[in-house]
């Protein structure tokens, strides 16, 4: 192996060659692209955007393993360097990691990757060790990754000692085919037993007047059944929507949102919320978080909200051709919902969890 060097990732405002350039940055998104699952992709905005913050307000920060024994001070394509600068060419695998702020501050989440023609070469290894490092000094106790449960994630998972804490299985639903009609009545079903009940939705950030509400809603996401994780509740208020919606517009990520509002108390009820990369969509979105709260739950409330979200989707955002969602293997009521509107499975994960 070469002698490897394990630099800052950082985001460099002023680094002009974006997701092109030489910075480790540059290098860390080559390889993520390289690692690429079937499925959306990110784009170099949403990515630069998730290594300086995650959708949460966690803290985050990006680590390149650079192949140090190749730096001779030239570039790939024969510029110099200046020595002992890192080139983005040189870039052979990274990790993220993602510190909570407002809670599950004993946690680090990890995205750890080698470049495909580098792997077995002990650089997962090196940046494993490194990035449990760096959990520790900021204090954290557990770690958590994720991988797709067929691919080499899981070999080295568990040669590293972590436990499998939860499965999820990718969904997806094939808009170009999906069953217009079918879909409909299903709707028409549904709202017969969700009476009592008003929508309202927005594009994009929400209303100051609302942010409460969504906070409140959001904080309905702690009942979904996470496995082993050792993931605790989650606190949200009306400044973390805030910054949540901030980091997803620098992301370039496009929110459509609808809540169900209990007619009799005026009370926030549910919501869910579809998400499109604004400038490179490629044909994919993403269904994000659906919730209910739990006096509201029984009336099909969360099939409602998510038929008359893609209706609306649909029309806004004609391009879009499949739709993909994550569903939790121990939440078969979210299951049922997305089954019923035709999603199929695309791929299953693991969550990945290792006490440090
Ligand atoms: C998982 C991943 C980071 C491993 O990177 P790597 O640089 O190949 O890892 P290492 O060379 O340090 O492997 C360490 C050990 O893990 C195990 N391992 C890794 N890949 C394996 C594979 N494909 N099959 C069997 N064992 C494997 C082995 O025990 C290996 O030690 P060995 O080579 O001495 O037998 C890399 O395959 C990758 O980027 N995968 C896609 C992203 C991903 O799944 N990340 C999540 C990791 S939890």
């Amino acid at each position: 192996m070469h002698t490897m060097r394990v630099v800052p990732a950082a985001q460099e405002e002023d680094d002009p060659g974006g997701p092109a350039g030489h910075s480790p940055l540059a290098g860390l998104y080559a390889v993520s692209r390289a690692c690429d699952e079937p499925g959306p992709a990110m784009s170099w905005r949403h990515f630069s955007a998730s290594v300086r913050s995650g959708a949460g307000g966690e803290r985050a920060e990006a680590w390149a393993a650079c192949d140090a024994g190749q730096d001779d001070g030239t570039r790939t394509d024969g510029t110099r360097t200046g020595g002992d600068q890192v080139v983005g060419g040189q870039v052979v695998g990274g990790h993220i990691l993602h510190f909570p702020q407002d809670d599950n501050t004993h946690l680090a989440l990890l995205r750890l990757m080698t470049h495909p023609l580098r792997r077995r070469e002990g650089v997962g290894g090196m940046l494993l060790d490194h990035a449990i490092g760096r959990a520790r000094d900021e204090g954290r106790r557990v770690l958590i990754a994720e991988a797709p449960a067929d691919g080499p994630g899981t070999a080295f998972a568990k040669a590293r000692g972590f436990s499998p804490a939860s499965t999820e299985t990718r969904l997806v639903l094939d808009l170009r085919t999906a069953d217009r009609s079918g879909l409909e009545l299903l709707r028409a079903r549904a709202v017969r037993h969700a009476t009592g009940y008003s929508l309202e939705r927005w594009a994009g950030p929400t209303p100051d007047d609302l942010l409460g509400d969504i906070a409140r809603l959001a904080e309905g996401m702690n009942d979904e059944p996470l496995g082993d994780l050792a993931v605790e509740e989650q606190r949200w208020t009306a400044d973390r929507v805030r910054a949540r919606e901030e980091m997803l517009a620098r992301a370039g990520q496009r929110t459509y949102t609808m809540i169900a509002r209990h007619t009799a108390s005026g009370e926030p009820a549910g919501f869910t919320q579809l998400v499109v990369d604004a400038e490179r969509p490629e044909g994919w979105a993403r269904q994000d978080v659906t919730t209910v709260l739990a006096p509201h739950r029984g009336r099909r409330l969360g099939l409602v909200l998510k038929l008359a979200n893609l209706t609306w989707f649909r029309a806004c955002e004609p391009s879009v051709e499949r739709v993909i969602t994550w569903n939790s293997v121990a939440n078969p009521h979210m299951l049922a919902i997305n089954e019923a509107m035709g999603f199929e499975v695309f791929d299953t994960w693991y969550q990945w969890q290792l006490d440090i």
